[in-house]
């Protein structure tokens, strides 16, 4: 939620910071701005709506060229894209927001919560806000430093504008993320990081900050994970970290194993439409390597044995939006396989509810991003009550995994698109892996069985692009629902979370009413709002599997159906039974009822996808979401 860039280095920095934020405007797209230093001069341009509106301004500013120094000149530099929490998303809440010596930037994620009291302070000793939003508070806390430190006879230097960085966040409270560029002290880019991400990019001769590394990704793959409370000082040829106190602090060194083309359209009209179609190579890499010689499930990162694993009586699993509905699938398999009582949690509410916790309980934590401030308070309220803490992520390096006593990453690549596909297919492959690594810790399964799951699950990438060999008629149906009041879906079993993201997503792209329901639940209520024509989407499970769970699912086809629905049945392959109540009918190819989810949404996704287009909507940036939420 809101991207940060920043670059410290010997090309124009305006093009670099541009091209980052134009990869992180999926974290917000309220406002954009930038700042860079010239010379000794600080010059910035900010816009509300989407960055396309700031780059129209900045391309009329060049033709202009009303600066002596151009704002393409300068090399060092900073950017935003927001999503916006304090103050509405005009032009002058966007950031940079700028001291009123109109030498010190600063750009930010977060919320600095002692906002008022700090803003209260500045406007009694004279401060006149510009903007609505908690940022500017730092912008003058930081000008304020740098001037005393100045007065005490400190020469200007990169190492000043971090000991200002300091002495204000130690002023702070919340989280936050904030780059600040001083014009008296070009060639420098500070930033601070408190419970919301930044990562350094080392490059040669240059060096980046910036939310996630697809902002710098094309330009080097060697990074800097930085820790909690870290002051992070860039120049072209250095990369200094301290702690909030000035101690000097190590980042630990990765290599991303990604490139920049993994982050890019590649001929598609949106990326969501590119992450459906990368589904089956995701799972694939997130099975690799999975099973071990020894027919062991291997996690990436352990700091549990498996004694304490064996130890555990109670599972919760914790996340929120779509990879809550892959934590609903979970608990079918988990439960299943491992006979230990589990429970699915929404993060935002976990730990106002006070759930019992102790040392044998494990928390698993689901989250893409890695990111999600609920989930990390989630996780962190677990580990204060002394329970086990594994995550599911997509993104190394990020917070959540690294303070986890446990780690699967899904291997999905970089998901740029807001609307969750393929981290939430993946999700669910490293729901089933740690599902069947619990039940053979614990000595319910043995190797072979574990074994045999796994084969079923590689079986799934070559099913799923059949599936979307043959989605056209998806996209047709689409078309014709898109006038739709409403459209309802259901499932049972596993099918039940299905049809809860089927309905997610439906909301989050087309902005049509959409709801999910247990389809047993349906005669308790909901029927009620089957009208004639009312689109029914109905997620059928297997007739191989358990036999009665079909028929019920038949039973309530007809049920929506007798009252008017037109149904649209997601079924198994080859299964008959459902042809009498189909108005239309998607065929999924078979596999076992439990892994049923990794096909059965993709029909879904396309469904949202197609809609949200021909309803005239931007597919990858839905308005008022984000994809990494990093506030409460
Ligand atoms: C946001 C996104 C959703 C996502 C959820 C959890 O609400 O819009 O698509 O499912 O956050 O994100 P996470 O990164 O924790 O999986």
């Amino acid at each position: 939620m809101c991207g940060i860039v920043g670059y410290a280095g010997a090309r124009p920095a305006l093009g670099i910071v541009l091209d980052g934020l134009r990869r992180l405007e999926y974290r917000g797209y309220d406002s954009a701005g930038v700042a860079i230093v010239c010379g000794d001069e600080l010059l910035t341009e900010k816009k509300a709506g989407k960055l396309a509106n700031l780059e129209k301004i900045l391309a009329e500013r060049d033709a202009a060229d009303c600066d002596a120094l151009g704002i393409g000149d300068g090399t060092t530099g900073i950017g935003h894209t927001r999503w916006a929490t304090h103050g509405g998303p005009t032009d002058r809440n966007a950031h940079p927001h700028v001291a009123r010596d109109g030498r010190v930037a600063v750009i930010h994620n977060g919320i600095i919560e002692n906002f008022a009291r700090l803003r209260a302070e500045l406007e009694a000793d004279g401060v006149q806000f510009t903007s609505d939003t908690d940022t500017e508070c730092a912008a003058h806390l930081i000008s304020i430093a740098l001037g005393q430190l100045r007065a005490a006879g400190h020469a200007d230097s990169p190492q000043l504008l971090a000991e200002a960085m300091r002495q204000v966040c130690q002023r702070l409270e919340g989280a936050f993320t904030l780059l600040a560029v001083d014009a008296g002290v070009p060639g420098a880019v500070v930033g601070a990081r408190r419970n919301s991400p930044l990562v350094v990019g080392r490059g040669q001769g240059e060096n980046y900050l910036a939310s996630d590394v697809s902002a710098f990704i094309e330009h080097t793959r060697d990074a800097v994970e930085l820790g909690q409370d870290q002051i992070v000082l860039i120049t072209g040829d250095s990369i200094e970290i301290t702690d909030f106190d000035g101690n000097p602090a190590a980042g630990k060194d990765f290599h991303i194993d990604w490139d920049a083309s993994a982050a890019e359209k590649g001929g598609y009209d949106w990326f969501m439409l590119k992450e459906i179609e990368e589904q089956p190579q995701a799972i694939a890499d997130t099975l690799l390597g999975r099973l071990t010689e020894t027919g062991e499930i291997a996690l990436d990162e352990v700091r549990l044995s498996d004694q304490d694993l064996r130890d555990v009586d109670k599972i919760f699993i914790v996340a929120c939006g779509t990879a809550y509905h892959s934590g609903m699938v979970a608990k079918y398999a988990i439960e299943h396989w491992t006979r230990i009582p589990c429970e699915v949690e929404l993060a935002s509410e976990f730990r106002y509810r006070d759930p019992v916790l102790d040392r044998s309980t494990l928390v698993v934590v689901i989250s893409q991003s890695g990111e999600t401030m609920d989930t990390l308070m989630a996780l962190r309220h677990a580990k204060e009550q002394k329970a086990r803490v594994l995550a599911i992520c997509n993104t190394n390096g990020s917070t959540i995994p690294r303070e986890s006593d446990a780690v699967l990453y899904t291997h999905g690549g970089p998901e740029i698109a807001v609307a969750s596909t393929k981290a939430f297919l993946t999700q669910l492959v490293a729901c089933y892996l740690i599902g069947l690594h619990l039940a053979q810790v614990r000595g319910i399964k043995f190797a072979d069985e574990v074994a045999a799951v796994v084969d079923q699950l590689q079986e799934v990438p070559d099913k799923l692009r059949e599936l979307l060999g043959r989605i056209e008629p998806v996209r047709e149906l689409a078309r014709d629902l898109k006038t739709a009041p409403t459209v309802l879906f259901i499932g049972r079993h596993v099918g039940y979370p299905v049809a809860l993201e089927g309905a997610l997503k439906l909301k989050e792209l087309a902005y049509m009413h959409a709801e999910g329901f247990a389809a047993g639940e349906l005669k308790h209520g909901p029927i009620a709002l089957i009208d004639q024509g009312t689109p029914v989407v109905c997620v059928v499970p297997s007739p191989a599997g358990r036999g009665m769970l079909h028929d019920k699912v038949v039973s309530n086809i007809q049920e929506v159906r007798a009252r008017g629905a037109r149904t649209i049945v997601i079924a198994e392959e080859g299964d008959e039974a459902v042809l009498p109540y189909a108005d239309h009918v998607i065929y999924v190819p078979r596999t076992p009822t439990l892994l049923a989810p990794l096909l059965t949404t993709v029909p879904l996704q396309v469904l949202a996808a197609e809609i949200a287009a021909a309803r005239g909507h931007d597919v990858d940036q839905p308005r008022n979401l984000a994809k990494s939420v990093t506030v409460e």
